[in-house]
């Protein structure tokens, strides 16, 4: 690695929670996501030069941004003498519940990691996403930032130590997001929920979970569809998300197994088996926002099983 050597990566946005998995479960998909380029430089420290499609909302102070807050952990973390500067396109809104900022996160250490010959494993780079996303979103969850790393249908099975898990999924195995042009922005979302739940919650929760597991591992769709359940974030944060359950309803009416909020919302989500019915359930959702007038995208994909990946400079 020398001054001046450059590099473009990709990081992919995420579904967090997946109903009954809330800050344990995600999975990253293969549209939208950031892009970034980062560039080597002798002097010490993360430049941000520019950031394109957010509007002009995230911070441009290299403390502040997910990014580059990643990245400068990476640096001090490796006692680098040499810094980068970066330029990022955000293919995504904050707020959105598809995992921005952690994305932003991951195509960052990503992209460093990679210009220093992938000096740390993906395990390593963790604590830096993490704190990350304490910066972006004042809490410090796994779900987005291991999904979008690792790639793939992650189980956060404990955060200390931290014990990320890798379950694979069925292969015709396909998901609807729709994020409603409506911002919800994590902190608050968080608040909106209690700080006790019931015990009859917490048992049908972890059950769910657990069908969730055996429903990816066996390839059995109906489980995955009756595991879709959430007793602790969407009957609160349903109320922040305009036309919720009609969109969830909607999607199962055109032959989702279920669905859920995307993260901390608006985005919504809904799993589907095949290509064809998840199509089917991003435009019925849709179609709930157009009568409701409020504007919105769809994107289709299977589970992204690669995570992050390198794009030629030119692209
Ligand atoms: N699991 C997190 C939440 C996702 O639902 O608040 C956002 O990081």
């Amino acid at each position: 690695m020398k001054v001046g050597d450059k590099i473009k990566v990709f990081a992919p946005a995420t579904v967090a929670n997946v109903a009954c998995g809330f800050d344990v479960l995600g999975f990253a998909i293969d549209k939208p996501g950031d892009e970034l380029v980062m560039e080597i430089t002798a002097e010490k420290g993360v430049v941000i030069v520019d950031i394109e499609g957010d509007g002009g909302v995230l911070p441009r102070d290299a403390k502040k941004n997910s990014a580059t807050v990643a990245i400068q952990d990476y640096l001090d973390f490796i006692n680098a003498d040499f810094g980068c500067k970066i330029w990022l396109k955000k293919m995504m809104p904050s707020g959105s519940g598809l995992g921005s900022s952690a994305a932003s996160a991951v195509a960052g250490v990503y992209a460093i990691n990679m210009l220093c010959n992938e000096k740390l494993s993906k395990q390593e780079l963790m604590p830096f996403l993490l704190n990350a996303e304490k910066a972006a979103c004042d809490a410090a969850i796994a779900d987005n930032v291991a999904a979008s790393l690792f790639g793939g249908f992650i189980l956060v099975r404990s955060y200390e130590p931290l014990d990320i898990l890798q379950i694979p999924v069925p292969e015709d195995l396909w998901c609807a997001v729709i994020n409603p042009h409506v911002i919800v922005l994590t902190k608050d979302a968080r608040e909106i929920l209690p700080k006790e739940i019931p015990l009859a919650h917490s048992l049908r929760q972890s059950a769910n979970v657990g069908g969730m597991m055996v429903g990816l591992l066996r390839g059995d769709y109906d489980l995955i569809g009756r595991s879709l359940v959430d007793y602790i974030a969407e009957p609160y944060r349903s109320k922040l998300i305009p036309g919720f359950y009609e969109m969830k309803n909607a999607a199962k009416a055109a032959g989702a197994l279920g669905g859920s909020i995307s993260g901390s919302g608006p985005s919504v989500f809904a799993l589907c088996h095949g290509k064809e019915i998840a199509h089917k359930a991003g435009e019925a959702m849709k179609q709930v926002m157009t009568d409701m007038n409020i504007g919105a995208d769809v994107y289709v994909s299977k589970v992204n099983n690669q995570g992050p990946k390198v794009l030629p400079l030119s692209e």
